[in-house]
């Protein structure tokens, strides 16, 4: 349960985009140095995988929004909205490219009867990747993406919670090596990077977490879902791109887990969080 009594991580509407042709040649990378060339059609195979899934495997009723080639990153739609209970606030990416990603997903989260804040704040700057949501607080990752102001905003929207900030270093996003796998269950990267950030939130929280540590920082975004008559539900990378991760998911006790193959939108930085924004929508 979250402190508003809803159950964590149950969802019935997903929001997700579709590729746009330019992702492989223009999307963002974090480092040029060790380019590797995406392979289209795979990538849209994995991504189809990812979001049959969500619909037909766990019966989310998906909102899929269209590409449009002028936005490279537009599929990772994770970082344009960050929503808790009836309430989405609109965010305003680090990257200038990626801001007017933000419109397609404010238009349908208004569709969809949110209560929509938008950040006037030209200063804040505020990815929902970095935005972790316990259930029972926020960490709000301050990274090259997200800025103080983008923190303190997360904090006056939704005040009905704590809000904490975490220093990011040696990945992209908050979320990159740290997400929740299940109700109180932090997944959290091995590395010495996401070993702090763990220790700082350790530090900021009034609450204790259960910790799953994988060997692999990027395995520890993984997608967590509370699915009517299946229970608890994880999607994570697979033992082939992770084998040592993928041993310690295989540990969980009564989880449906279901893994995903993410080898070509992790070449620009993509984890399985990033390609939905996951909603509960009472009908
Ligand atoms: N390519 C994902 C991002 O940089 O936001």
């Amino acid at each position: 349960m979250t402190s508003s009594g809803a159950v964590f991580g149950r969802y019935n509407v997903a929001i997700v985009r579709d590729l746009a042709d330019s992702l492989g040649e223009q999307a963002l990378r974090m480092s040029k140095e060790e380019e590797q060339s995406v392979d289209m059609e795979k990538a849209r195979q994995e991504h189809k995988f990812y979001t049959d899934t969500l619909r037909y495997q766990l019966g989310l009723e998906l909102k899929e929004l269209p590409a449009v080639a002028s936005l490279p990153d537009c599929v990772f739609v994770e970082d344009t909205a960050v929503v808790c209970g009836d309430t989405a606030l609109v965010t305003r990416p680090g990257a200038p490219s990626r801001r007017p990603e933000v419109e397609a997903t404010k238009k349908i989260l208004k569709e969809l009867n949110f209560n929509i804040v938008e950040i006037k704040d030209e200063t804040a700057t505020l990815d929902g990747g970095d935005v972790l949501f316990t259930g029972k607080e926020f960490f709000v990752g301050l990274s090259k993406r997200t800025n103080q102001q983008g923190a303190q905003i997360v904090a006056d929207v939704f005040k009905d919670y704590a809000v904490s900030t975490v220093e990011v270093t040696g990945t992209l996003h908050l979320k990159t090596y740290c997400t929740m796998a299940g109700p109180g269950l932090i997944a959290i990267g091995s590395s010495p990077h996401a070993q702090n950030a763990l220790k700082q939130m350790q530090e900021m929280s009034e609450h204790s977490y259960n910790k799953l540590t994988l060997l692999d920082d990027e395995a520890a975004n993984c997608v967590y879902l509370n699915i009517p008559e299946k229970g608890h539900v994880l999607l994570h990378r697979t033992a082939k791109e992770f084998p040592a991760s993928a041993k310690e998911f295989e540990k969980l006790k009564d989880y449906t887990l279901i893994p995903v193959t993410n080898t070509e939108l992790a070449k620009v930085d993509g984890g399985l969080t990033c390609c939905s924004i996951l909603l509960n929508k009472c009908t």
